[in-house]
């Protein structure tokens, strides 16, 4: 497989070419397009990686996979799905106008932006940071790797961008779906700037494969949210291109602007993905073709 995944890389890495960086952040402005790099690990044990695989890269929207299961675990299904929906929007990750047309105030999911503040605003904690405390140990936990931090230059890039996030989430609070809309919003920017590497993603994504079960064997999430959090990242977890992901990866999968996809094939593997340019729907273009060859060379769908 190791030979595989090298070769596999540099083919899949010129199409970087094709892609374009996060620019709307200035921070991810700053990343190589043409970098890729990919980390596996199985569930028994054994570990590959390839092409950049030492880079660290923020998690963006794939902390909304974390924070799904922390709201879960903190208020239960019945308050969360009060909040924010199940299905599938079609609708790039930041778009605003269905907050308008349906359910008023109400997301369609915990995958877009608007979903992910209503999630960040009930993560249980009396200050941000003990929030952000919490985000982390989480991360930390499923990843196995106690040094995961924050990138501050990311976090006060987006802190001083993200103006999109600031009307969402004070037009949730005119809903009464979120509480407070400045601690919600510093949670959410911080969140999106946890700074991890493939290797954390392939571990977080073997935690997921197992049911919960982290590589050194610990139960760091009930075995139900592992399987729930996976379902909403096979409908919703590449946006508007969650459906072409599934008929062609067909794997579990989450990504963030900063180029990375969190991906978990259940009861196999997990795999970490990082390749900064975008398509237009604001997925890693490398990653993304790189998981869907993987994903047929190794029969990995789980369709
Ligand atoms: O809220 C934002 O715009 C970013 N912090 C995260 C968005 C994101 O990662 C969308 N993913 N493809």
């Amino acid at each position: 497989m190791q030979t595989m995944l090298e070769e596999m890389v540099e083919k899949y890495r010129e199409v970087g070419h094709q892609g374009k960086l996060a620019d709307y952040i200035p921070e991810l402005a700053k990343q190589d397009p043409l970098s890729l790099g990919i980390a596996i690990r199985t569930v028994d044990g054994e570990e590959y990686s390839a092409g950049d695989c030492p880079l660290t890269f923020t998690l963006q929207s794939i902390s909304k996979v974390i924070t799904l299961i922390l709201a879960l675990m903190d208020h239960g299904e019945d308050v969360v799905f009060s909040r924010v929906g199940m299905e599938p929007t079609g609708d790039p990750f930041n778009a605003i106008y269905k907050l308008e047309m349906y359910s008023p105030g109400k997301p369609l999911n915990p995958m877009i932006n608007a979903g992910a503040l209503v999630v960040s605003s009930l993560i249980g904690g009396n200050t941000v940071d003990q929030r952000l405390q919490r985000v982390l140990a989480l991360v930390r936990d499923m990843a196995d790797n106690p040094k995961i931090e924050i990138n501050t230059a990311v976090y006060h890039s987006e802190r001083a961008t993200g103006h999109r996030n600031r009307a969402m989430a004070h037009f949730l609070k005119e809903f009464g779906m979120i509480d407070d809309v400045e601690s919600t919003l510093e949670l959410y920017f911080q969140q999106c700037s946890i700074a991890v590497n493939c290797r954390d993603l392939a571990r977080m994504g073997l935690c997921l494969a197992q049911y919960g079960v982290n590589q050194s064997g610990k139960q760091v999430i009930p075995q139900e949210l592992a399987r729930l959090v996976k379902t909403f990242m096979v409908t919703c977890g590449m946006y508007n291109a969650s459906g072409e992901f599934a008929i062609y990866a067909g794997i579990p999968a989450k990504s963030g602007v900063s180029g990375g996809i969190l991906a978990s094939v259940p009861d196999k593997m997990g795999i970490g993905v990082f390749g900064p340019a975008l398509d237009e729907k604001g997925n890693s273009i490398a990653g993304s073709a790189l998981l869907k060859g993987l994903s047929r060379s190794y029969n990995l769908s789980i369709f």
